[in-house]
């Protein structure tokens, strides 16, 4: 995905010049008990959202704030993007007109009659609970690709994100982010409920869940297994060509392009255990608690594999 990404970052640069005139407690509303930033977020496309006519051919990522979304969303559409280059030619879905801003909940009202007109196959990432989504997901039984990451490199990567971006209500100390993050204070709502919530759909066939560590240790077997999972049938060339794009060097490099001033902020350490950089003993203990009371044992629980990210 070479191609700069003009309208998303028209749409975050107004949000982040919008945001930079508002109070810190403006920043955020809360809709069905989650809160959104204002600045991108609406009660009214939460609404219109039900519009949308999922198909079953829709290529669909899921994933919490700070789990990795923009690095395998970028996967994603670079697979699709391959795909229809050698089967329909150059323009084809990555087409500037085409474009729509790639998070589901983020845009205009009439942003969805819009998708409903878009060609096939539409990639469409998205940070909501699942029974936030369109019902038509379901029904369509689109495929969705579930990102998770351990919740202590969450954590420790949307505190520093939180502090970057004019959009989020920052933290004077890390501290006082940890309290928020444990008391689902956070911009579409707390990670634990969200992975409990998802554990629900873990086990359908039409879900496959990856974490971003199995996706940091071998890549090209994430990349190749994602293909699978969506029937994106490439050549061991052409794969290869995905993997490489999607390093954290080379998304970090071409960020301008994709992402604009967001780029900097959002392209941070790309690791894992960053998170041992932040947390005292006793936030290590709140967390592995509220780890054991909501998850640990679970389907996505056992797939985080807790002892080997999150334990000291
Ligand atoms: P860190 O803050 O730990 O560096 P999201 O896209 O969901 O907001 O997630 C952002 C996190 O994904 C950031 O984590 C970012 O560095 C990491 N990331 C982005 N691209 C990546 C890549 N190509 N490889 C590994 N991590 C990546």
């Amino acid at each position: 995905m070479e191609k700069p990404r003009k309208k998303f970052i028209d749409v975050v640069d107004k949000a982040m010049v919008a945001a930079s005139t508002m109070d810190r407690d403006e920043l955020l509303f809360s809709y069905k008990g989650i809160l959104y930033p204002v600045t991108v977020c609406s009660p009214e496309v939460f609404k219109a959202m039900e519009s949308l006519e999922a198909r079953s051919d829709d290529v669909i990522l899921a994933g919490y704030p700070k789990s990795g979304t923009n690095w395998v969303g970028q996967i994603l559409s670079d697979l699709v993007a391959t795909f229809e280059k050698k089967t329909q030619g150059e323009e084809s879905v990555n087409a500037e007109d085409l474009e729509e801003f790639p998070y589901l909940e983020v845009g205009d009202a009439g942003k969805f009659e819009r998708m409903n007109k878009l060609p096939s196959r539409r990639v469409i990432f998205t940070h909501l609970l699942p029974d936030n989504l369109p019902r038509s997901i379901f029904k369509s039984k689109a495929k969705i690709l579930l990102l998770i990451r351990n919740p202590k490199d969450v954590a420790t990567s949307f505190y520093h994100f939180s502090n970057g971006m004019s959009l989020l209500p920052s933290y004077e100390t890390w501290d006082d982010f940890f309290i928020a993050f444990m008391t689902e204070k956070m911009p579409w709502g707390s990670y634990f409920n969200y992975l409990s919530e998802w554990n629900k759909y873990a086990a359908d066939e039409n879900v496959m869940t990856i974490t971003y560590e199995e996706l940091k240790e071998n890549r090209a077997l994430g990349v190749k297994n994602i293909a699978a999972f969506f029937g994106i049938s490439l050549t061991e060339e052409e794969l290869q060509g995905v993997v490489e794009r999607s390093s954290f060097q080379s998304m970090k490099e071409n960020s301008v392009k994709t992402h604009g001033a967001l780029g900097s902020i959002l392209f941070r350490k790309g690791g894992v255990s960053d998170w041992k950089s932040l947390f005292n003993e006793d936030q290590n203990e709140k967390m592995d608690k509220a780890f054991e009371e909501h998850i640990a044992g679970t389907k996505l629980g056992m797939k985080l594999k807790y002892d080997v990210y999150c334990k000291a």
